[in-house]
């Protein structure tokens, strides 16, 4: 399938990626048409193993069957021990943007590299609890960073406010890399703490509960996130 990496959006304009982990999975196609049709930009997906992270989520036969429910950018977030043996059923589920975790025992360089090949962008993760420094070595190599903004494993945190000096420290390392990078942000985020995540410099919002628990509608949750 023709993939749509992350590379092909404008990494100057505040995009919103709702997290279809906050959606009904009884209706989750339905789900995310209606993101769609509702002013999302990406469809943001979160795999959880058990192990990364204390919860399970979905693999890649989920990401293929929801794959048809929209033509947006599928931004695949993998919270795994051992992300390097699943990038090759994701991106042949469909998926376009892959981020893995600075964390992860693998060799880092190789896992992005292993994503590229796949013809999709490369995002790289970290905790709330891991220095940014840990992503220097990899700016050459990433498409997207994303600062997790609550301790990753379940939806409906709340934001952790110190993250926001770590976002703007990540913002000054991408503008000495002098390329292109999305600065993506996931965790609380809602009409409070999206302007401050992007004041201080984020540019992808994921959000779940803010989106698909917003009682005035998702084009109302999605407006207010970019306002
Ligand atoms: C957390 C996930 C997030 C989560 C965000 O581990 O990576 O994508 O779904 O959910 P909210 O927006 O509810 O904090
Ligand atoms: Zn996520």
């Amino acid at each position: 399938m023709h993939k749509k990496p992350l590379t092909t959006l404008p990494t100057d304009t505040v995009l919103v990626a709702p997290s279809i982990l906050a959606a009904d999975f009884a209706a989750l196609g339905n789900e995310i048409e209606r993101a769609e049709n509702e002013g999302a930009d990406i469809i943001h997906a979160d795999v959880m193993d058990g192990h990364f992270v204390p919860n399970l989520t979905i693999g890649p036969p989920v990401v293929e069957s929801i794959r048809k429910c929209s033509s947006l950018p599928y931004d695949v977030h993998l919270m795994l021990d051992e992300p390097e043996n699943f990038i090759v059923p994701f991106a042949e589920a469909g998926a376009d943007n892959l981020t893995v975790h600075v964390e992860i025992e693998a060799n880092v360089h190789d896992v992005l590299g292993a994503i590229k090949e796949q013809g999709c962008s490369a995002g790289l993760s970290l905790r709330p609890g891991t220095d940014a420094e840990r992503l220097v070595p990899f700016l050459s190599d990433v498409d997207l960073i994303l600062v997790m903004t609550v301790e990753p494993g379940f939806g409906g945190q709340a934001f952790q406010p110190e993250m926001l000096s770590k976002i703007e420290r990540i913002r000054d390392f991408i503008a000495e890399a002098g390329r292109p990078i999305h600065l993506e942000v996931d965790g609380g985020i809602d009409k409070t703490t999206a302007p401050q995540a992007i004041a201080h410099g984020a540019n992808v919002l994921v959000a779940g509960t803010s989106i698909f628990r917003c009682k005035a509608g998702i084009r109302t949750a999605i407006k207010q996130l970019k306002a």
